[in-house]
């Protein structure tokens, strides 16, 4: 490559906001952005990739409270944490940073200062809904109360889920404050408004261009552009995020330093890389390319407030944002229950990142469609595609190379028509990687893929290899093999980055860049073959969502400890108490359950020989050994319940608020297993 092709590209993905685990519907993204960024440094072009953690909000700061951390420090665990998965999922990011960062506050009233200057800020006293109580105003999404328009109860500020409608927080009938509880009252305040309807021309000229944005973006924007209003950009104290300077107990709201986090990521990035610019990036006439990846959902931040704020600050604008749509699970939008809202962290404990990789890149294209991840299929093509079609062509010929040919390929191509089949592909799968459409770009390598298998198949290597005059073809006919997945895995590197790491320590190659597909291995020395890709097994994915599920318990769980008051249940007869066969048992054994984070697995003994298998979740309050010989109060008429780990068939009770507060009842001389409870 000549320097004068040589691109300067940088690259961010929508930063995960801090209050939220990252989950596989997170990872389209993050996997779409990295499998695109990967290709462009094989390339050879330079390249970085930017994220950080969305740190600032009402939401983040509420959780804080109710965790009884400080901001600083519960953003700091996320971090932790969301650095762990994208580790796991092999997302290269060159820089992940935070938005609560000096470069973020930096950068962020920089640009209100210059946005100021210039004229596109005003500001205005508006009513907003206020909570006497907690001594704050309230989002939107923390008040809730009776639909104006259907009239369903519990609804939040901004929109009904019953029937749809939107609405201003105010217009809710009998208003109570998510947060405390209390009726919200209204209160004035001033607010800081950007002047967005003042780029109505400019983001009419932006937007027409579809190298900016894809064209069914475009389509929506139209309605947008017509309506186009000031927008509010400041928040009143109590909130974590960065004051405004000059304006007592005002903050930036969230949405504003948000964006401004992918330009700190990249200075922190710039600041302690030798040679890297960030005005070279980021200035007005800069010849750097910038692309955002999103979702769909954050469309609207992105083309039309994000452009604005960059033009309006003196910065150039980005080269294009691209957005991809959601993730279902089976077909379905991702359920807890159904415990398919499956956490990365959760996937990576059963599952290979690079099988989630290869899918998504199976099934990604330009478009903003959603994306179903049907589980069976998944497994199925991951089995079918990597190991059955790609891992298998190296399998089939290594072992020949090693055993009978001193692990040397030949020293001709026996099929030069062939292999250039594979290698004059290049420019085309370029292309569609280039363009994100990854299906494409897969179908053809799985195409060759088959090619290289078929040849196999006819040659049958394991008979050529048997008889002395057919050796040598045999040897040509396995290094040919090699050959052809070499150049396969090179054009996977941006989607396998392990799987071709593998490949190069097996091939002995220092490079696999893509350009290093049109190089051919003959008389060439490679290493031992060891298995790459285990096959996906069902009861793998199964387990994945059997955990999700778990997951979902241990949250409900934490939700029951911080609400405290656990509202009293529907009212029953004596009747229905009576059905309830109450008795003390003796617990006669208790064991630890593999793979079971809560439950222990308790035999109960009910005198007279009668005894019941229990899972009990007191495993955070005593150790099995402690409770053998103890008594418990169980429901001994309930109806026996497979649980994942086996048939429990009754229900122990015990006393206290939970975690190590769980109270069994001591041996004393007044109770008897077997004795009903009266
Ligand atoms: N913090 C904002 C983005 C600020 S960017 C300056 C945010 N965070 S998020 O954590 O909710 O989402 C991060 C990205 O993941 C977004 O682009 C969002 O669209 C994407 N996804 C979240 N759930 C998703 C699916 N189920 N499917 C695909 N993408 C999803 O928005
Ligand atoms: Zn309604």
């Amino acid at each position: 490559m000549t320097n004068s092709d040589k691109r300067k590209i940088l690259v961010t993905s929508a930063l995960p906001y801090a209050n939220g685990d990252i989950h596989i519907g997170h990872l389209l993204e993050y996997v779409q952005t990295d499998i695109w960024v990967r290709f462009q440094k094989s390339r050879g072009h330079e390249c970085y990739y930017v994220c950080a953690d969305d740190t600032h909000g009402t939401p983040v700061m509420l959780r804080a409270q109710k965790e009884g951390k400080t901001p600083e420090d519960f953003i700091a665990e996320q971090k932790a944490n969301h650095e762990r998965d994208f580790a796991g999922a092999l997302i290269g990011f060159d820089n992940f940073h935070s938005t609560h960062s000096p470069e973020s506050k930096e950068l962020t009233q920089g640009i209100y200062l210059k946005l100021k200057e210039q004229g596109h800020i005003s500001s205005k006293t508006i009513n907003q809904l206020f909570d006497p109580e907690k001594n704050m105003f309230l989002p939107d999404r923390f008040v809730k109360g009776t639909c104006p328009k259907c009239g369903s109860e519990e609804q939040y500020g901004d929109n009904c889920d019953n029937c749809g409608s939107t609405y201003s927080p105010t217009d809710l009938k009998n208003p109570k404050s998510a947060v405390s509880g209390a009726t919200p009252v209204l209160k004035e305040s001033e607010h800081f408004f950007f002047d967005l309807k003042g780029f109505e021309g400019f983001l009419r000229d932006w937007l027409s261009n579809d190298d900016h944005v894809q064209l069914e973006v475009q389509n929506k924007m139209n309605e947008w552009l017509d309506d186009l209003r000031q927008w509010d950009i400041s928040r009143d104290a109590p909130y974590f995020g960065w004051e405004i300077p000059g304006e007592e107990g005002k903050y930036f709201y969230v949405w504003l330093d948000a964006p401004i986090g992918y330009m700190a990521s990249f200075k922190n990035l710039c600041d302690r890389t030798e040679g890297l610019s960030f005005d070279d990036y980021w200035n007005k006439d800069s010849d750097a390319e910038i692309y955002h990846f999103i979702g769909k959902d954050i469309i609207y931040f992105h083309t039309l407030f994000w452009p604005s704020v960059l033009k309006g600050s003196g910065y150039r604008t980005p080269t294009a944002v691209w957005a991809h749509g959601f993730v279902t699970v089976n077909g379905q939008k991702m359920s807890k229950s159904k415990g398919t809202f499956i956490k990365a962290k959760t996937y990576l404990e059963h599952l290979n990142a690079e099988y989630l990789r290869y899918y998504y890149a199976a099934k990604l294209s330009s478009k903003i469609d959603d994306f179903d991840l049907n589980l069976e299929d998944f497994a199925q093509r991951v089995n079918t595609d990597l190991v059955n079609k790609l891992v298998n062509i190296a399998s089939r010929c290594s072992g020949f190379i090693t055993k009978q040919f001193d692990s040397k390929l030949s020293n001709i191509v026996v099929e030069p028509n062939l292999l250039a089949e594979f290698t004059s592909a290049s420019d085309s799968i370029a292309a569609h990687y280039e363009n994100r459409d990854f299906g494409k770009a897969i179908k053809q390598i799985m195409a060759l893929a088959d090619k290289a298998n078929a040849y196999i198949a006819e040659k049958e290597p394991w008979k050529l290899v048997k008889s002395e005059e057919s050796k040598l073809e045999a040897h040509q006919v396995c290094s040919m093999g090699i050959n052809m997945f070499k150049v396969l895995v090179t054009y996977l590197t941006p989607v396998l980055p392990s799987l071709a790491q593998k490949v190069e320590d097996f091939l002995n190659l220092e490079s696999m860049a893509w350009s290093t597909a049109q190089n051919v291995l003959v008389d060439y020395e490679i290493s031992k073959f060891k298995p790459m890709m285990q096959r996906i097994e069902m009861k793998s994915v199964n387990a994945v969502v059997e955990a999700s599920k778990e997951d979902l318990e241990a949250e409900a769980d934490k939700e029951n400890k911080a609400e405290l008051s656990d509202p009293i249940k529907e009212e029953i007869q004596f009747g229905d108490f009576d059905k309830i066969d109450l008795r003390i048992a003796k617990i006669a054994k208790a064991e630890h359950v593999e793979g079971a984070d809560k439950l222990l697995k308790l035999q109960l003994d009910l005198g007279e020989g009668v005894t019941k298998q229990v899972f009990a979740g007191i495993k955070s309050a005593y150790k099995p050994e402690d409770l053998e010989g103890k008594l418990t109060v169980m429901v001994a008429n309930l109806a026996p319940r497979k649980m994942k780990f086996g048939m429990s068939e009754g229900m122990v009770l015990a006393a206290g608020p939970g975690g190590s507060d769980l109270w069994i009842l001591n041996p004393d001389d007044g109770a008897q297993p077997g004795m009903r409870v009266k």
